[in-house]
């Protein structure tokens, strides 16, 4: 995508040149809340998002894992233990607060031994082809400016064989549902982070950026043109967020 031509932030239409910028604002401002505030909004539920993508991803001993845009570490945790000693965790993000945030929390609770932190950008991954057993992307896609070249990115660094999981918001699946979680997401979710973390716009710009995210099939469609197989999704929480699965042949 070239710097110039049009994309968006939420629901603004910026710049692809300007929108990593805008979206490292929201993520500073929110990291030091982030884990707080993400089990208010959720109600806890996003920890059982989690577990099922780690259920999903069916990480092995000894294995290579990459949690891109991991944040504050919650996969990043899950996968460390599963892989144990002989196994590996990058944990990558963009987001310099984020990444720290991360790292406390993780050396804080004793899980050290296994993990390196690299602060990288998904569309650009830093690593060598072919390196990682599995990869995941855990509600950090729909922020990446060009998510085709992320997605070829991620395919790169994939051994053959080797499974990505994308973990995202979606398109709820019945009308009643996503008009109640209109109201939710773009009333009350402002009003919350205003509330607990003094940013209403950072909670604005999530609603809105879910709203443009690519529904399930799209995304789907996707992964499959950046050369993934045997792609499949299953929705959580009536659609309300999908994971997406895909492996590189
Ligand atoms: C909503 S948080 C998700 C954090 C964590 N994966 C989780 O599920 O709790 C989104 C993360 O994506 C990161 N991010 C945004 N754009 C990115 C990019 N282009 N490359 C890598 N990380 C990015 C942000 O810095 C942030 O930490």
């Amino acid at each position: 995508m070239d710097k110039d031509s049009i994309t968006h932030f939420g629901f603004e239409n910026v710049k692809a040149g300007e929108k990593a910028e805008r979206v490292a604002g929201v993520f500073h401002s929110v990291a030091a809340k982030y884990d707080i505030m993400n089990d208010l909004m959720s109600g806890g539920v996003h920890r059982l998002w989690k577990r099922f993508t780690i259920e999903a991803a069916a990480p092995r001993t000894g294995q290579q894992i990459l949690d891109i845009a991991g944040g504050t570490g919650d996969l990043t945790k899950q996968f460390s233990q599963r892989v144990g000693p002989t196994g590996h965790v990058v944990l990558a993000d963009i987001n310099s607060s984020m990444l720290n945030v991360g790292r406390d929390k993780l050396l804080n609770s004793g899980i050290a031994h296994n993990i390196t932190y690299t602060q990288a950008d998904a569309q650009f991954l830093p690593f060598e082809d072919n390196s990682f057993d599995c990869i995941t992307i855990a509600f950090g896609l729909r922020n990446v400016t060009d998510k085709d070249i992320a997605l070829q990115s991620m395919l790169r660094v994939l051994k053959p064989g080797g499974r990505l999981l994308v973990l995202e918001f979606s398109k709820p699946q019945s009308q009643a549902l996503e008009t109640l979680y209109d109201q939710y997401s773009f009333k009350l979710l402002p009003l919350m982070g205003k509330v607990i973390a003094n940013d209403a716009e950072s909670y604005r710009y999530l609603a809105e950026s879910i709203r443009k995210h690519p529904d399930q099939e799209t995304l789907k469609g996707m992964m499959e043109t950046a050369g993934f197989v045997n792609t499949s999704f299953t929705n959580m929480t009536g659609g309300v967020v999908a994971l997406h699965k895909g492996f590189k042949a």
